[in-house]
C-alpha cells in the first residue's frame, strides 16, 4: 500500500499528481469527493499533464489532456470530447484512513 497524501492536501476543484515505482497517478477533488486515475491518456498512452498538478481545464470542470485537448468527466473519467471520445481513463481504487489517501502499490 502506498500513502499518497492527506485528503486535505488536495484543495476543492483542484488536481494533484503522484509518482511512485514507475506509476503515475493523479487525484481530483470535486464536491468534497476524491477521484483517482492513472495518468495515461487513452488516445496515445502519454501523461495527460504538461505542468505539475495541472490536469483540469480552465474552468476546473473537466479533466483535460494537454497533448491534443481531450476532455474527460471528473466523476468517471469518460472522454466526452477529443480523439479518444467514448474511451475512459483508468480508475484507481483507494481507501482513506485517518485522512490518509492510500492506494494499492501494484
Ligand atoms: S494524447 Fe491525449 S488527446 Fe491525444
Amino acid at each position: 500500500m502506498i500513502k499518497l497524501c492527506h485528503i486535505d492536501d488536495i484543495p476543492e476543484d483542484s488536481s494533484k499528481g503522484f509518482e511512485y515505482n514507475d506509476h503515475s497517478l493523479f487525484a481530483v477533488k470535486k464536491d468534497g469527493q476524491l477521484f483517482i486515475y492513472k495518468n495515461s491518456c487513452p488516445h496515445l498512452g502519454v501523461e495527460l499533464n504538461w505542468q505539475e498538478d495541472q490536469f483540469l481545464d480552465m474552468d476546473n470542470a473537466l479533466i483535460q489532456c494537454s497533448t491534443h485537448g481531450a476532455l474527460f468527466l471528473i466523476e468517471d473519467g469518460q472522454c466526452v470530447a477529443g480523439p479518444c471520445l467514448g474511451e475512459q481513463l483508468q480508475t484507481i481504487a483507494y481507501t482513506i484512513e485517518d485522512g490518509m489517501v492510500t492506494v494499492d502499490s501494484r
